[in-house]
């Protein structure tokens, strides 16, 4: 029998004890091996529930004992999330993780440690919920260099600006609705502003080139900005405003963004709506690849928690190679990468036409105190020199 504890009882947390439970034959299947809860750490007591004789206060009563061959750190946050994962590994346990900020500021270094030890450090449920991208990456695509990621990462604003676009709600109500199914994270200005997506693209760029991505380096906007106007200019032109992480090879190495864009029918993340996750890979010998389903949620992040716990009991003692060195990658400049603009100004037709003169000009019926265009594709300094001549730019949204 394995025995695992459990760092933190909340969404996460309170999942992973539920599902290794409800689906405990097949895993135990699975696994070759039973897995049982000795310990959940977490400050609170829960009286009523039959999880309070496994509840503990104090960490060191985990960390010191050698029964615990697993910790499933599902506690959020940096710290004290690092100091405990750290330990654990130093101490020979391995830990499966959901939190993306742990894992993006403080991977390479856990993955180093988990070789070290001969143990293993896995974080499948920090990237896309339950979708499986990271095992995908780190083993199925390894023949690819991949030269392009693109993903919708934040289920939480996938949901809302699928809401606003359908419904027409309310910005703040379906916030609230979001955070009411456990989709948000427990301050959602991580979600709404895009820190969310991109811990998690910065984990992905540094997964497929084997370095350290910095995400403070990753130029990153949010969907707190977009407004109902907006989402009227996408319709006509029959786009949909969706918050895209993406991460690219070019000839200067890699450049990654996060922020809201306004896609074509034709994008592959187009239909991608809802709590839904997606993430376009292109490989230089795979070609185009997508892997979609559930980005957020107590169960399905359970899920790919749980099949890490699965794989770390099939290589007790067995470092699975990842490949993320702590060699640190510099981006390239994102204002010298191009696209075309969705912008709307208050200034008139003609003056856009003077300094953007390919612009496309774009009419919704009852929208006359103000110019929406399309720009031709362009670079982001160009654009940004040029919007700065025109003035009066009341919204930009990348296309
Ligand atoms: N708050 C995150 C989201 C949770 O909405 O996608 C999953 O990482």
């Amino acid at each position: 029998m394995i025995k695992i504890a459990v760092l933190g009882y909340g969404t996460i947390g309170s999942g992973v004890v539920e599902v290794l439970e409800k689906n405990k034959e097949s895993i135990t299947k699975r696994a070759g091996d039973e897995i049982s809860v000795k310990y959940v750490l977490d400050l609170r007591d829960f009286e009523n529930d039959p999880i309070q004789k496994k509840i503990v206060h104090d960490y060191n009563i985990i960390a010191e004992d050698e029964e615990i061959a697993v910790v499933v750190e599902a506690m959020g946050g940096v710290e004290p999330a690092y100091t405990f994962v750290k330990r654990a590994l130093l101490a020979g346990k391995s830990v499966a993780t959901s939190n993306k900020a742990l894992v993006a500021k403080h991977g390479a270094e856990l993955i180093d440690i988990a070789r070290e030890k001969s143990i293993n450090f896995m974080f499948e449920a920090s990237v896309g919920g339950g979708i499986p991208i990271i095992r995908p990456l780190n083993s199925s695509l390894t023949a690819d260099e991949i030269e392009e990621i693109t993903g919708i990462l934040n289920g939480t604003t996938n949901y809302m600006l699928t809401k606003m676009s359908n419904e027409g709600s309310d910005y703040a109500d379906v916030l609230k609705e979001a955070q009411a199914k456990g989709y948000a994270e427990a301050d959602p200005t991580a979600d709404v502003e895009g820190h969310d997506a991109c811990r998690k693209i910065a984990i992905l760029t540094s997964l497929v080139c084997g370095r350290q991505v910095d995400f403070e380096e990753i130029h990153t906007e949010g969907i707190s900005k977009i407004t109902a106007t907006d989402i009227k200019y996408a319709k006509q032109m029959g786009r949909a405003i969706k918050l895209l992480a993406t991460s690219r090879k070019t000839e200067n190495g890699y450049a990654a963004m996060v922020a809201p864009r306004m896609i074509t029918a034709e994008h592959p993340l187009y239909n991608v709506n809802g709590v839904f996750n997606a993430i376009f890979v292109h490989g230089n010998v795979l070609g185009d690849a997508m892997f979609y389903g559930s980005g957020a949620g107590k169960l399905p992040t359970a899920s790919a928690v749980i099949a890490d716990i699965i794989d770390i009991v099939k290589h007790l003692h067995k470092n699975i190679l990842v490949a993320w060195s702590s060699k640190k990658l510099e981006l390239s400049d994102y204002e010298k990468s191009s696209c075309r603009f969705f912008v709307r100004t208050a200034k008139s037709e003609e003056e856009v036409k003077k300094i953007f003169t390919d612009a496309e000009i774009i009419r919704v019926p009852g929208i006359d105190d103000e110019t929406g265009f399309l720009t031709q594709e362009m670079s982001e300094y160009d654009y940004k020199e040029a919007a700065e001549r025109l003035g009066e730019i009341r919204q930009m949204i990348r296309a």
